[in-house]
């Protein structure tokens, strides 16, 4: 075998075929109706006790944060009732030692800490108005109705929701692990610092990101269908999609009370991170295997951990230094020296990231495929900066782009199956092919405004791969190929962000 391919050979461990799609497509509809039937299943289907969704005449101004897997948000949202809005935000990276802090005080009062630097810079007016009349205030006194900014919560993991702004934590995911706070209520823990800061803030609604996409979307694109799906592609990923109530049997009987059930629908957040823990049909590389057990989470969100932005530098990471260790490939190979020892025989330097857990960031990926320069300088500039790879050859570089187009590729056809999978289950998709894949070209359409470009348009053609097999299980829906067969998805996150 030539030296190109033995490279070829690791990339092709990454193939996920079309028909690996469809295997997808159909194990992602079996544990969705597991999901909505059972508790404990490996897709969580959580309730989320939202059973309308917005139609673009909400008013008003509002608060909002965002605690992502990578990023805090805090942002201010004017909506002005005609489906457009005015947004201010502000942005800080979550120090690493607070996503593994030993209490989550430290954590939520970091938190606070931002909500409150948010409202000095950006409404100053009206916060010194409402601490200078604190000031003259009784101890018992509050802040009057008015003064009070509602604040949407989205948080992006899974918890327990209890009602619109009462939710346990179930699981950390994306490397976040505070063992005190799983179980708690994360509102009540934002809403006790924001207290101690005295802050004139109320935790009015907690969401997961997904679902407040999803929102988001109904607002600024009210349709004659609805928007179906919220998804994100960022450092995690997941989807909430609308489903019918009946079809939630695992509702209990006399949570009805909690909410209104008159639309007779309600969004579900699917979880699809765990999308197959048990490995029935994921693709999985020795890679992935190692990338797994040395996690913080070994055995779960298995499909997240081969598509989202947190992984896909680390699995490139670990099949570049298989090909350095392998004596047919030697990978960046220095071709002056004769010793033996892995440092000395190549030009990566040996304190390398390379070499270190987590150690390649994701958007490498991105730099790499977008690489398309004489020599692949690009890459090999990446390589020395970011990875103290030096003088690495034009073969080096080209097996790095063939490795990274791989993984990158494998995770865009992955990204296909829960969105191929809700699309189907909406029954929004005719029995016809033509129907399919006028959705599918919807479906295209929206996920190409993701900023992984070429990525996304292999998970639309993914999705558009597996709707003409898969049209021949049980009809769902309506037929025909006219507007009320369009999906309307709202998607967000960036792999280029992470
Ligand atoms: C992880 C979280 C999930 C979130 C997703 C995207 O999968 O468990 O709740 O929606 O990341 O941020």
């Amino acid at each position: 075998m030539s030296w190109k391919e033995e490279v070829q050979k690791v990339a092709d461990e990454f193939i996920y075929t079309n028909e690996d799609v469809n295997k997808g497509v159909k194990e992602f509809l079996r544990e969705m109706d597991e999901g909505l039937s059972h508790s404990g299943s490996t897709l969580s289907q959580i309730p989320t006790y939202v059973t309308s969704v917005p139609n673009g005449t909400e008013k008003g101004l509002y608060l909002a944060v965002d605690l992502g897997g990578t990023n805090f948000r805090v942002c201010s949202i004017q909506l002005r009732g005609n489906t457009t809005f005015s947004l201010t935000q502000s942005k800080v990276a979550i120090p690493r030692e607070l996503m593994v802090a030993k209490t989550s005080k430290e954590l939520f009062s970091f938190l606070a800490k931002q909500i409150e630097v948010f409202l000095k810079t950006h409404h100053n007016d009206h916060f010194q108005a409402v601490v200078r009349r604190r000031r003259t205030m009784s101890i018992s006194e509050g802040f009057r109705e008015e003064e009070i900014f509602q604040l949407g919560f989205t948080f992006s993991f899974p918890v327990q929701q209890h009602g619109i702004n009462r939710g346990t934590l179930i699981r950390w995911t994306k490397g976040f692990d505070i063992a005190d706070a799983v179980g708690k209520d994360v509102c009540v823990l934002l809403q006790d610092e924001i207290d101690e800061l005295h802050l004139p803030v109320r935790v009015a609604a907690l969401v997961n990101d997904t679902v407040g996409t999803l929102m988001a979307r109904s607002y600024t694109s009210p349709g004659k269908t609805g928007t179906l799906l919220g998804a994100i592609f960022g450092t995690g990923t997941n989807g909430a999609y609308v489903e019918k109530l009946k079809n939630i049997t695992k509702l209990p009987a006399a949570s009805g009370a909690n909410y209104d059930d008159s639309t007779g629908e309600m969004i579900v957040n699917t979880e699809w991170g765990s999308f197959d823990n048990g490995l029935r049909v994921l693709p999985n590389t020795s890679y992935d295997e190692a990338l797994d057990k040395e996690s913080v989470n070994p055995g779960i969100q298995m499909f997240e951990k081969r598509v989202s932005g947190m992984f896909l530098g680390e699995i490139l990471r670990r099949a570049m230094l298989a090909l350095v260790k392998d004596p047919k490939v030697m990978l960046f190979k220095d071709e002056d020296s004769s010793s033996n020892d892995i440092h000395s025989t190549t030009n990566i330097a040996p304190d390398s990231p390379l070499f270190t857990q987590w150690g390649l960031d994701t958007s490498f990926l991105s730099i790499v495929a977008g690489d398309t320069s004489y020599g692949l300088k690009v890459i090999k500039q990446t390589l020395d900066k970011e990875l103290g790879i030096s003088a690495a050859s034009t073969e080096d570089a080209e097996a790095v782009k063939v490795l990274a187009a791989a993984i990158g590729k494998r995770a865009a056809r992955l990204s296909a199956v829960p969105i191929a999978g809700i699309v189907h289950k909406s029954g929004r998709l005719g029995k016809t092919s033509a129907s399919a894949s006028h959705a599918a070209s919807k479906v295209k359409e929206h996920v190409q405004n993701l900023e992984v470009g070429e990525a996304a348009k292999t998970a639309a053609e993914g999705v558009q791969a597996s709707a003409a097999p898969v049209v021949d299980l049980p009809p769902t829906g309506g037929v025909g190929n006219d507007e009320d067969d369009v999906v309307d998805i709202g998607v967000d996150g960036s792999l280029v962000e992470y």
